[in-house]
């Protein structure tokens, strides 16, 4: 499974990739305001930042909810580098300009997808990647992982090549748990993917061994 950060904090994309298991990284508007980007040219200078920090996929996410808004903004945003993930909603015009993007080579990630079909289409777009956010659907008591296993079950039924981005990833476990059912990418924030390091019987066998040496 690909690892993707959750985040537009470079010191965290940083540290993410120094720990040599980061495959790329997902932004979106709300993670670019949290770090102060404002402007059409600064958040263009912050993508292009962070694709030389990391060496996969960037989404870098359409603010325009109209079919020409969209693929105008979407052109712009693949120009900036080759790294570059159009991310673009699950709307009616979002999925126009999915196939659209798919048709002209450049790569997508459609996000805020919260149902099986909304994968579907996703997926019969051309979708690069589509975006299933299971924390936000377990934030009102339903099972965010279900829509993974049933979108799992979809794209292989059919072949679709839509690689499956967990997405609003809250902890270690939806991390496991996706891993499990299949995911291909789970996108986290930092302290997701550093919890996976700790065990407290790993503590206490290195200060043993320390101990002893
Ligand atoms: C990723 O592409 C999404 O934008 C992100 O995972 C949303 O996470 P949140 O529900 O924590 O805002």
């Amino acid at each position: 499974m690909k690892f993707f950060i959750d985040t537009a904090n470079l010191a965290q994309i940083k540290e993410a990739q120094e720990l040599g298991v980061l495959d790329g990284v997902t932004t979106n508007p709300s993670l670019m305001a949290k770090e102060g980007i404002k402007g059409a040219a600064n958040i263009k200078k912050h993508y292009v930042d962070i694709c030389n920090i990391v060496t996969g996929d960037v989404s870098a996410e359409v603010i325009g909810t109209e079919f020409s808004e969209m693929v105008k903004e979407g052109e712009e945003l693949a120009a900036l580098h080759k790294q570059i993930v159009v991310k673009v909603p699950m709307i009616r015009d979002g999925v126009k300009a999915i196939k659209y993007f798919t048709e002209k080579g450049i790569r997508t990630n459609c996000t805020l997808v919260f149902s099986a079909g909304q994968a579907l289409l996703a997926a019969k777009a051309g979708a690069t990647y589509v975006s299933p956010f299971i924390g936000r659907l377990d934030d009102v008591s339903t099972d965010g992982l279900r829509l993974i296993d049933d979108i799992r079950i979809i794209y292989d039924n059919y072949g679709y090549e839509t690689q499956i981005l967990a997405a609003s990833v809250r902890h270690p476990m939806h991390i496991i748990d996706c891993a499990k059912l299949g995911a291909d990418v789970a996108t986290c924030p930092l302290s997701a993917i550093v919890a996976l390091l700790n065990h407290p019987l790993t503590d206490k066998g290195v200060a043993q061994f320390l101990a002893d040496a």
